[in-house]
């Protein structure tokens, strides 16, 4: 009891509440915690020592930087209040400016591993891995600026890409055109009833696609419809979360899906067995994590693809 009160009291400081809330959202060093709230470092380090001291956050080495990072999960005792940091409003704009850090930090990452360790790049992994395939032709649900389609490309047979959006197809086009790609097929249509013949492929992809249709088992049904007899459904989700922002700000029209129902939808499309599940958290704090379900098309057809 005297820790939350100590704990309310320490959160009454609204600097000390924005940085909080920035730590939960991104691990991050003093440097960057003070660009981001435009407050000196002497007072930002007070106020760092403040939350360490109530085991909020916690500090660790990386190189000659110290990060701090969320102590607490959702079984600590003060986990209410770092909800109630990372709910509360942002009248400084401060997630505006740690997403552009975030974007930054990711571009010298992406930088290191294309132009400093290749060895550790995974696109040369995924192709690595892919090679080991025979050529399929793989259709992508939801291809997006076609960031995984490229991927698929560089060692199927055929690749078809499919969106509903036209200026992310462009997007996705230009990427194929500046690879030198010649084996996608770019198509702008509704996952749930697409203009291709049944059983014309061996591997359908969809990667987080899923969350953004209202019709999760039409799309199923259309993915199964698709497959060859053996052929293969994957579906990368998010894990069910609390994030209702990405309604409004990404369009996601379920918020996560859970695991148990995307099997029992899966199954109902014809597809078996469905074993697979990696979960692939993205960062200990993020409250995005991903499954993964395959699902494989019977050799004798299911009701309604035999329909088909
Ligand atoms: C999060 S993106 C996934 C991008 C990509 N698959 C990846 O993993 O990087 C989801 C994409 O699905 C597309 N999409 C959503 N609903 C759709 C629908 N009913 N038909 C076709 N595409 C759809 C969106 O336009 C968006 O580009």
């Amino acid at each position: 009891m005297e820790s939350l009160t100590e704990a309310f009291r320490a959160l009454g400081d609204p600097t000390r509440l924005r940085i909080l809330k920035l730590i939960a959202a991104a691990r991050l060093n003093v440097t960057e915690v003070v660009s981001l709230i435009g407050v000196g470092q002497s007072s930002v380090s007070h106020h760092l020592t403040r939350l360490k001291a109530l085991d909020l956050i916690r500090e660790e080495r990386l190189g000659t930087y110290t990060y701090y990072s969320l102590a607490a999960d959702e079984k600590a005792p003060l986990w209410p209040l770092i909800q109630l940091a990372r709910t509360s409003e942002d009248p400084h704009g401060d997630a505006g400016r740690l997403n552009e850090l975030l974007r930054r930090r990711e571009d010298v990452q992406t930088l290191n591993e294309k132009l400093l360790e290749p060895g550790q790049s995974w696109h040369l992994w995924s192709a690595a891995l892919g090679s080991l395939l025979p050529p399929l032709d793989v259709v992508d649900f939801g291809c997006g600026t076609g960031v995984l389609t490229l991927e698929l490309a560089r060692w199927a047979k055929k690749v078809t890409a499919i969106d509903k959006s036209e200026p992310v197809l462009a997007r996705a086009r230009a990427a194929a055109e500046r690879e030198g790609l010649t084996n996608i097929a770019f198509l702008a249509a509704d996952l749930c009833e697409l203009p291709l013949p049944s059983s014309s492929a061996d591997l359908v992809v969809s990667s987080q696609s899923l969350h953004h249709v209202e019709d999760i088992a039409a799309v199923l049904a259309e993915g199964a419809r698709l497959l060859r007899p053996n052929g293969r459904l994957v579906v990368l989700e998010l894990f069910p979360h609390g994030e209702e922002w990405v309604k409004s700000r990404l369009g996601h029209e379920h918020l996560g899906i859970e695991p148990a129902v995307l099997e029992a939808a899966m199954r109902a499309a014809g597809l078996e067995p469905l074993t697979q599940r990696l979960p692939a958290v993205k960062g200990p704090q993020s409250p995005f994590k991903a499954f993964l379900v395959t699902g494989t098309r019977a050799r004798k057809p299911h009701g309604k693809q035999r329909a088909a």
